[in-house]
């Protein structure tokens, strides 16, 4: 396994270009499915969840191709199966998003069990009961679920027990080509459940009601299909301010979307750091202070994202004073403090809550990445910690950030991956 070695110590300056947003263009390939016409997408991360879901696709026959701009074409008039390989689909939780679509235009789909990063159980049953709910009909056997509808799914009322982000998802893309009116009341109020909309619509789709607690879909017999480009990617954004603040640095971030991370950056204010921003760009500088340290708890949007606890935890372990970090959305999300642990952090660990008190500095050590965002915040430890830091297992990243060694190379830090 590849691994990554960190020469800590240096604060990160300078400025770094956001990619798209990997969880937005996750339904949005998978939407492409709904469309009879060709359909293009812009701004896709070059990442490796986004090149599993595009393989997902090659494996149904949907013909894809790629022009100079990084534009991805799909065109799904070759599509020739409607079973999706579990070698694929195990490799990431979000191939579940082609259930709806497949089911909602093809009247059939096979999809096995989903897999992904290791922080908790993640059941799928908020999916299947939305895909029921609007008139499919689920059956699950040796490890796949099969989805069938006769006539057109029919529009629903369904009222979520918990704001699931992918079940939110899958219930649009299905409801869009459903009979009738489909309400999603406490729907998830992520930012990618407002930019996968905006792209259905701008594909034929009729929804209203995006990033509100209730979404109306008004199902059309067809989609065309057309052009869409990604939004910004906001926990991105918010991973490298978290490496300024970790390190001491000033990172100015460009081309991100200001409106979708207002809770990420109350918590970077409450640090201590000098927060600026323009119409595409966030910068902090922390003026080579060490950071305040800040109390947070993980929760749906608007909350604080889950996705971005990791990598705010390492901020706490070099802040100034002790504060609490509570997650609340997956029951296993907490395993890089062990690895911090051996970089010298003081947590206690107790449950779902840890007690950060924060050091001078992080000794580097060897870890191991254990999931995504874990695997991030290994790096910014890395960087911010006094000596050489290596991470066992460094391929989760891959998944979730485009050109990560690069551009943080770019802001001063020293970073190498080395083969096994
Ligand atoms: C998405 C994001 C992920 C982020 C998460 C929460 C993508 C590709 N991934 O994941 O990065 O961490 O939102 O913001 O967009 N649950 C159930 N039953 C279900 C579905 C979910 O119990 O059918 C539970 C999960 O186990 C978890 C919680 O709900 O505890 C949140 O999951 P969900 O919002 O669905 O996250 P994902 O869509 O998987």
């Amino acid at each position: 396994m590849e691994k990554l070695i960190i020469q800590g110590g240096t604060p990160l300056i300078g400025s770094v270009e956001i990619s798209g947003s990997k969880n937005s263009s996750l339904p949005i390939l998978a939407a492409m499915l709904l469309c009879e016409g060709k359909t293009t997408v812009a701004n896709l991360p070059h990442l490796q969840d986004v090149t599993t879901l595009l393989e997902l696709l090659g494996s149904l026959g949907v013909e894809l191709s790629i022009d100079e701009n990084r534009y991805v074409e799909a065109d799904t008039r070759t599509i020739h199966s409607l079973a999706t390989p579990s070698e694929l689909v195990k490799k990431m939780r979000a191939s579940i998003l082609v259930l709806g679509p497949m089911v909602s235009r093809f009247g059939e789909a096979k999809v096995s069990f989903p897999g992904g990063c290791a922080i908790g159980s993640r059941p799928v049953d908020l999916h299947i009961g939305g895909m029921e709910s609007l008139g499919a009909e689920i059956t699950i056997e040796n490890g796949f679920i099969k989805a069938s509808r006769r006539g057109r799914l029919r529009g629903a009322t369904i009222s979520l027990p918990f704001p699931s982000v992918g079940a939110t998802e899958n219930i649009i893309m299905a409801a869009s080509l459903a009979e009738g009116t489909t309400r999603i009341k406490n729907p998830a109020l992520e930012p990618e459940i407002v930019d996968l909309a905006n792209c259905l619509n701008v594909w034929g789709a009729n929804i209203r009601g995006a990033g509100t607690p209730t979404i109306l879909i008004e199902g059309v017999p067809k989609m065309n299909g057309g052009f869409f480009r990604v939004m910004p990617d906001r926990i991105e954004t918010a991973t490298y301010l978290a490496a300024a603040a970790a390190t001491g640095g000033k990172v100015r971030t460009r081309h991100v979307e200001l409106s979708n991370i207002g809770s990420v950056l109350e918590k970077f204010r409450k640090t201590g750091g000098d927060l600026t921003h323009g119409t595409d760009w966030i910068e902090i500088d922390m003026q080579g202070k060490r950071p305040k340290a800040v109390d947070f708890t993980t929760g749906p949007h608007p909350g604080f994202p889950t996705d971005m606890q990791a990598q705010f935890t390492v901020v706490n372990s070099v802040a100034m004073g002790t504060a609490s970090v509570r997650e609340t959305i997956f029951e296993n999300r907490l395993m890089q403090v062990q690895e911090l642990r051996r970089m010298g952090a003081k947590i206690d660990l107790n449950g779902n809550l840890a007690v950060v008190t924060g050091v001078p500095k992080l000794t580097g050590a060897r870890v191991v990445a254990s999931d995504l965002r874990a695997s991030a915040a290994l790096v910014i430890a890395g960087i911010a910690a006094e000596g050489e830091t290596t991470i066992d297992e460094i391929y989760h990243v891959d998944r979730g950030y485009e050109c990560f060694e690069e551009k943080l190379h770019k802001l001063g830090a020293k970073i190498t991956r080395l083969p096994d």
